[in-house]
């Protein structure tokens, strides 16, 4: 399988991606916010990676589709894509969300999660629709929220649960 990873920031999913899926099947990472932290750990393990402004689309698919990617990850993507995105690449598109959908869509997934108060949140792999973070869930994984829980450390621990349940998602998709 070939992966396309678009990220915009931090990009820690990207990497975890690139140490855990099969060799050289991470082809490309494509980022739109030039200093980002997914572009120098691109550099880093020698990912071909592009730099292309969100609204060029045309850019991008391109870009995925030159590389020959059958497989799109959003990972970090913090931009909504348009249905001509979506229909690119038919069912090959996904999300990695920080919430256990369909609760708590959109940005600040976590904090939504922390002043709910419920017990758990978690996180979701989904395929990407028309409808922000509405798409088919592929894998999700719960996290409990605990009474002494800040933003910081639910989202530090949702993150390591995201680090197994992204990989596995795309495993199961092979
Ligand atoms: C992740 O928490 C993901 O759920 C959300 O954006 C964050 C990206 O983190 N969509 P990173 O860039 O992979 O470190």
């Amino acid at each position: 399988m070939r992966l396309g990873v678009l990220c915009s920031g931090n990009g820690s999913n990207f990497e975890n991606i690139v140490r855990t899926c099969r060799e050289d099947e991470v082809v490309l990472m494509v980022y739109n916010k030039k200093d980002c932290g997914a572009r120098k750990r691109a550099s880093k393990l020698g990912i071909p990676h592009a730099y292309i402004k969100s609204k060029d689309e045309n850019a991008i698919i391109n870009e995925l589709r030159w590389a020959g990617v059958d497989l799109v990850v959003l990972a970090g993507w913090m931009r909504v894509v348009s249905p001509h995105f979506i229909n690119a690449f038919p069912d090959r598109i996904i999300n990695i969300h920080p919430s256990l959908l369909p609760k708590h869509k959109g940005l600040h997934a976590v904090e939504q999660a922390l002043n709910s108060g419920d017990t758990e949140t978690g996180c979701t792999v989904h395929f990407v629709n028309e409808e922000l973070d509405s798409g088919q869930i592929i894998w999700q994984s719960k996290v409990p929220i605990l009474e002494d829980d800040t933003l910081e450390s639910l989202t530090f621990r949702i993150q390591r649960e995201e680090y197994n349940i992204l990989p596995l998602a795309i495993e199961s998709l092979r």
